[in-house]
């Protein structure tokens, strides 16, 4: 609530920043940035620009609509961003060839060993001239040109598909590695954040021999797909990425002829398909064979927390590898404390004394104090001492306050989504790490009894985690509230603690007040987990260059590492298919693509109105009528999940199509596994091919006792040759679905 409110005003103020000019104030002031969607582009003569012009003038009935109109999306699908009231929205929606009209939105940014990890070293097979042929598009936060991860030596020049510019702003340049930029914001496409070059320089950054953040992490720091081309599509300032700006980069990206799109960044509530940028922007850029990548949010852990719902796009959850980094603190009695955090800093074998946070405070109350509350602290009573704050949000105070080090327990008052990301090592500020809080209450109480209480921060380390890959506890989970039968999120990739390159203006830490700068950077994020699966998907196009994007979707989907569901609680809902296993990935024997018409006949199975869905498609092709139509569950889709009505037992089938990309003669068998007590069917048991392409369907029927409310079974099906693997998770729920707006 309080949250939506300060979106809203930051919306009003930059508005009002740029309309000075009107006159009758008190209107002006209630209209906000509305997009208006309108569909595919309709061929002909028609002029998408005039045609906003007129809309907008039968709806002000004026004829000077210049200043209401923000900007028109004419290259790639129809629709507008005009300054709009409440009223004069909804007018607009009823008016004929508008598919949506939806609020401005503020989308939320969503941080290498983690490609060995996978398997993926520097031998992976590889065809450097396919690859330098790909370009990946990076809607983000900008890029920085200069970075070591973006030079072009040894680059040619840009594909000749490439029909995209250099639109980057005053004194930014592209080169032949960073092939375009563009901007939406007001500045230029710089990256002043530093997530938009981490995003991309995972994707397809350089190798980097010895990169690290001052010693750790140390190694070579290599995107997934180094000979791929790189645009980067700038649609956050600072603090704030709009979905009009998104819109807009979506627009442009698939009209420039980038390969793949990544987006790490998101609504944080799933919205309805047509009314969210991320959702019209894949559309048609699938519809034009780009696969879109999208993180699946940092609102984890709750069920149905998944903000990216979008079928037709890949979303990714983040998970841990098995490089974990862990701080220690050495105490005046001989006893060490492990705790979490990149600490970058020394203490040099000193011990310093450790002071408590409530005793070094002479101006707030005791709660504050306690917590190290902004403004608390006093300067000379934490000078040369470890400040011990009962918050992780008193981090900043003891930075700010001239602390020598802080240690903290890992609880924050702040946001339930902040506090998931407690369980993650953060680049501190300053000497400082986060202990349990039973190792947090044991260290204040040596800090109370002891006289002269003192202890030793030691810089960050990093240890194997041999339980790698978990998934992480920010990661969004599913099921998908907007549409139940749909599996989301898509797959998982490394998203915590990922070393990349970084902007060297930007503080790595999240404390404003960090002076430190640096090339490279570790953070953690579902933002860092999807460009991983981006790259993975670049280096099957490399192999498969005429592959469809459901296709490729489909290839990382069924060979991904099965993942413990012991160790993830939340099973399929965590992690989808799996663990991207790029090796496999490039070979995955048959898949699950869809045939044209496949995304609109989900639309329509899904409630869609047809005559939107016509505008969507810009075709007349109607919805099957009632007799032949299909369910969303026979979606084509590498996974299969349905709703089921709590308390009843169920019986539900699916049907599915697998084109054989594999071997020409193959044979593949159907197992079932399932630690559930679920009784699966399929039909038939085994699928024979004898030519590459040929497709073959076959239905898959799931029998089952009553689950409670709000819970899931799961089981996977195994088409196997021999050689080949394609998994497909199963999994039933009971997890109610979102009203819809359709
Ligand atoms: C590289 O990866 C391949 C395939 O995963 C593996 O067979 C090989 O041993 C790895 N090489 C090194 C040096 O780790
Ligand atoms: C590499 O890719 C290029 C372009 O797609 C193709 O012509 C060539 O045959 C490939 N080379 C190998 C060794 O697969
Ligand atoms: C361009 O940007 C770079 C990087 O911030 C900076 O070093 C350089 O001085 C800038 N040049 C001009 C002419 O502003
Ligand atoms: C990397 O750093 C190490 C020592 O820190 C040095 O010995 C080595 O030469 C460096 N390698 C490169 C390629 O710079
Ligand atoms: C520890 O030593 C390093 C390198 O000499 C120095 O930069 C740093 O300031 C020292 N830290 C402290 C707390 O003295
Ligand atoms: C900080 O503490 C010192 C020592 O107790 C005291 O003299 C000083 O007034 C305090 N400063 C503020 C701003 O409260
Ligand atoms: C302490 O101060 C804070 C900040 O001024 C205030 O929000 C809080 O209610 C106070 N707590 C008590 C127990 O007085
Ligand atoms: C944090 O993660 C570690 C390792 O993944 C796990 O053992 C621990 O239980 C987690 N703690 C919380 C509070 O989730
Ligand atoms: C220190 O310990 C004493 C005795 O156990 C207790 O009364 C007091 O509240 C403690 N002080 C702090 C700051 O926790
Ligand atoms: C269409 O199908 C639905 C559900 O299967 C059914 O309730 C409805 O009566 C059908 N309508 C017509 C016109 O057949
Ligand atoms: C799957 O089930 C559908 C609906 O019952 C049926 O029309 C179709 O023939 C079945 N397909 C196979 C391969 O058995
Ligand atoms: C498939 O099943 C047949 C009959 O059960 C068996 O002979 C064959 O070995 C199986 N093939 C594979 C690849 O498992």
């Amino acid at each position: 609530m309080t949250n939506s409110s300060f979106v809203l005003f930051l919306h009003i103020s930059a508005i009002l920043m740029l309309c000075i000019s009107f006159s009758s104030a008190a209107v002006e002031e209630d209209r906000k940035t509305y997009i208006a969607y309108m569909g595919s582009l309709p061929g002909g003569d028609y002029i998408p620009t005039s045609h906003h012009f007129s809309l907008l003038q039968a709806l002000l009935k004026q004829s000077s609509v210049e200043n209401y109109l923000i900007r028109s999306y004419t290259r790639s699908f129809n629709g507008f961003a005009a300054k709009l009231t409440e009223e004069e929205a909804k007018k607009l929606a009823s008016f004929k060839g508008v598919v949506s009209v939806f609020p401005n939105q503020v989308y939320h940014l969503q941080t290498t060993r983690s490609w060995d990890f996978m398997g993926f070293n520097q031998t992976a097979k590889r065809n450097a001239t396919a690859e330098s042929n790909v370009i990946i598009g990076v809607i983000d936060s900008g890029i920085w040109p200069e970075s070591d991860s973006f030079s072009d030596e040894g680059f040619g020049p840009p594909p000749k598909k490439w029909k995209g510019s250099c639109n980057g702003g005053q004194n930014f340049t592209c080169n032949n590695k960073l092939i375009g930029a563009r901007v939406y914001t007001t500045d230029s496409a710089r990256d002043t954040l530093g997530h938009g070059s981490h995003t991309a320089s995972t994707a397809a950054g350089n190798h980097i021999q010895n990169a690290s953040f001052y010693g750790l992490a140390e190694g070579t720091a290599r995107g997934g797909v180094p000979s791929a081309r790189i645009a980067a599509y700038k649609v956050c300032d600072d603090k704030v990425c709009t979905s009009e700006n998104v819109l807009a980069a979506f627009d442009d990206a698939i009209a420039d002829g980038v390969d793949l799109l990544t987006a790490s960044l998101g609504a944080t509530v799933a919205t309805e398909l047509y009314y969210e940028s991320v959702a019209i922007g894949s559309f048609h850029a699938s519809e034009k064979g780009i696969l879109v990548m999208q993180s699946a949010g940092n609102s984890g852990p709750l069920p149905q927390s998944v903000g990216s719902v979008t079928p037709w796009l890949l979303s990714v959850a983040a998970s841990t590898t098995d490089r974990f980094f862990i701080d220690k603190v050495v105490l005046g009695n001989g006893k060490t404390l492990t705790g979490l955090s990149v600490n970058s800093f020394s203490l040099n074998g000193t011990k310093v004394p450790l002071v408590y946070g409530l005793q070094a405070s002479t101006v707030c109350n005791e709660s504050s104090a306690r917590s190290c509350i902004s403004g608390c602290l006093n300067r000379s009573l934490v000078k040369n001492k470890i400040v011990l704050c009962d918050d992780m949000d008193g981090l900043d105070e003891a930075h700010d306050a001239g602390a020598l080090g802080s240690i903290l327990p890992a609880v924050s008052t702040r946001s339930l989504q902040q506090t998931s990301f407690l369980n993650v090592s953060l680049v501190v500020p300053l000497p400082a790490l986060a202990l349990s809080t039973d190792d947090f209450d044991s260290l204040k109480s040596y800090q109370n009894s002891t006289k002269q209480a003192i202890a030793e921060l030691l810089k960050s380390e990093t240890i194997e985690d041999s339980s790698a890959p978990v998934v992480a506890k920010f990661s969004s989970r599913g099921p998908n509230i907007l549409l139940p039968d749909i599996l989301k999120p898509d797959i998982s990739a490394p998203g915590v603690d990922i070393l990349a390159a970084f902007s060297p203006v930007a503080p790595p830490s999240t404390t404003a007040t960090d002076e430190r700068r640096v090339k490279y950077n570790i953070i953690s994020g579902t933002s860092m987990s999807c460009p991983h699966v981006a790259a993975v998907a670049a280096y099957v196009k490399t192999f498969h260059p005429d592959w469809s994007p459901s296709a490729i979707k489909s290839a990382l989907m069924t060979t991904a590492f099965p993942m413990d569901p012991s160790k993830n609680p939340d099973a399929d809902f965590s992690y989808g298919s799996g663990h991207v296993n790029p090796v496999k990935a490039i070979n995955p024997g048959l898949v699950y693509d869809n045939v044209e018409g496949d995304n609109v006949r989900l639309l329509c199975s899904s409630g869609y109105s047809e005559e939107k869905i016509r505008l969507i498609s810009g075709t007349n092709s109607s919805c099957p009528k009632n007799s032949t139509k299909t369910l969303p569950r026979d979606f084509n889709y590498p996974t299969l999940t349905t709703l089921v009505k709590a308390g009843d037992s169920f019986t539900v089938s699916f049907q599915r199509t697998v084109t054989n990309v594999g071997v020409a003669t193959s044979t593949y068998n159907a197992t079932i596994s399932s630690n559930f007590d679920l009784e699966v069917g399929v039909i038939p048991q085994v699928l024979s091919f004898k030519t590459l392409w040929e497709k073959k369907s076959f239905n898959v029927t799931v029998k089952g006792k009553a689950l409670g409310e709000m819970s899931m079974a799961s089981a996977s099906l195994t088409w196997s040759d021999g050689i080949h693997n394609v998994r497909s998770p199963i999994v039933i729920h009971t997890y109610l679905a979102a009203t819809r707006v359709v």
